[in-house]
């Protein structure tokens, strides 16, 4: 069996080149953009800590606030929950906490590995990508991860690069 990385890298190099995954990695986001991403972001996070993660050292919610809460202080705004995320954000809350994890892994690891590198290059202080304890987080997803969860985290892969897409065509307009 390939190993969990192994078997999500085509969706994840999918993921990487998504148009506006390029742009916000070469610090190319407007901060309506980025705002627009972050709402994104939060109802993500928000949808995966209602059903529970294995650590509270990996909650985001609150980052994710203090960093809309910047750019809205300058005046910036955007729409909110595009309805790609919608359809993500509900198929997540219809997860039990086990089956929750797959996703977890997807989206909280995202932030420790590719975040790094992405956070010095967004218009705003990226709290998000900050963990007070960064070990523990990774910890706490390393220690339960499974083989077994590749088919569920290309799923969320899946979601993702359509909520990629769909940042893109507003961004684009
Ligand atoms: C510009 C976009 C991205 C860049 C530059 C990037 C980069 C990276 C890098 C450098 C790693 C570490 C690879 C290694 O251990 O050798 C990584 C791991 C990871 N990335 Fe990304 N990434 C991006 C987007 C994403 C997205 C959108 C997701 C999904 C939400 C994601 C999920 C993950 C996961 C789950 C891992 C951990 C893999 C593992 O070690 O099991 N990445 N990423």
């Amino acid at each position: 069996m390939l190993s969990l990385k192994e078997a999500t890298s085509a969706k994840h190099s999918l993921a990487e080149k998504m148009p506006f995954n390029l742009k916000m990695f070469r610090g190319l986001l407007s901060k309506e953009a980025y705002l627009m991403y972050l709402y994104q972001q939060l109802a993500i996070f928000k949808a995966i800590e209602q059903v529970g993660v294995p650590s509270d050292s990996l909650k985001r919610e609150v980052a994710v606030l203090a960093d809309i809460s910047e750019l809205v202080a300058e005046g910036i705004s955007s729409v909110k929950t595009l309805p790609s995320t919608i359809q993500y954000e509900t198929y997540l809350k219809s997860l039990s906490s086990e089956g929750i994890l797959p996703h977890v892994y997807l989206n909280y690891l995202a932030l420790v590995f590719g975040g790094q590198m992405i956070k010095k290059n967004v218009p705003s202080s990226g709290k998000m990508y900050e963990f007070d304890n960064k070990n523990e987080a990774i910890m706490a997803v390393r220690q339960l991860q499974k083989d077994a969860w590749a088919d569920e985290a290309n799923k969320g892969f899946d979601y993702l690069i359509a909520i990629f897409e769909e940042l893109e065509a507003h961004n684009k307009a």
